[in-house]
């Protein structure tokens, strides 16, 4: 089973692949044809897809890990979360334009040197702190629970309601089994087996309509425990 470095390092890679296309492919202002605007139109779709639900996973169980490794973490946790923020509305701007509009590769070109900027930040500074911390048994409960988290998040970033980096000062952890998301809307207590699911009653749910991120939480206690 993967761990969570490698779950994680596989939608980097994912992400600055599909940039990289994005900074080679035929633009409008080189005169690209309707068909590959069409093209260069999904592969952003697909950027932010992408994104959406990585950010959003991590949000619910990494970063409130890393939260957990004292100061230090708290620290890189916080510069993470704001970094997460501050590209949500430049992805929501993206997502409104065509690209053949004014702005769109402007706005393109800011988010891929954030995302580049922050895909580092995290590899090179939360990375080590967490896996020096955790067991690979740890690592790879933490992945699972990234990987199933991806499947129900979000697609689209949420301008109104963005990434908010204090909400996870107050959030528990994935580490001490109390790990809820950070940027959909209020959450209750968890015990650590917060599971996203699609549709129970009782399943605590984003606010933002359509959204369909919800997270349910069972009164039993967890099996495992990551630390
Ligand atoms: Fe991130
Ligand atoms: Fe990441």
């Amino acid at each position: 089973m993967p761990d969570v470095f490698q779950v994680l390092k596989q939608d980097h890679d994912e992400v600055k692949a599909m940039l990289a296309q994005l900074e080679e492919g035929p633009r409008a202002s080189a005169g690209a044809t309707a068909e590959q605007l069409a093209f260069r139109k999904s592969a952003v779709d697909k950027v932010i897809i992408e994104e959406s639900k990585h950010e959003a996973a991590e949000q619910m169980y990494f970063w409130p890990a890393v939260k957990q490794l004292g100061p230090d973490g708290q620290r890189i946790a916080e510069v993470g979360l704001e970094q997460e923020a501050e590209a949500d509305p430049v992805l929501a701007d993206l997502d409104k334009l065509q690209p053949d509009d004014e702005g769109f590769e402007a706005r393109l070109a800011v988010f891929a040197a954030a995302a580049r900027a922050h895909i580092t930040y995290e590899e090179a500074n939360a990375w080590p702190l967490l896996r020096a911390s955790i067991s690979a048994d740890e690592a790879e409960a933490l992945g699972d629970k990234i990987t199933r988290a991806k499947k129900l998040a979000p697609t689209r970033p949420h301008p109104h309601v963005p990434a908010q980096p204090g909400a996870a000062k107050s959030a528990g952890s994935a580490v001490n089994g109390r790990a809820r998301p950070t940027s959909h809307g209020p959450s209750g207590p968890g015990d650590g087996t917060d599971q996203v699911q699609k549709s129970p009653d009782s399943a605590r749910r984003c606010a933002v309509i359509s959204c369909g991120w919800q997270v349910k939480t069972r009164t039993s206690r967890p099996s495992i425990r990551l630390l």
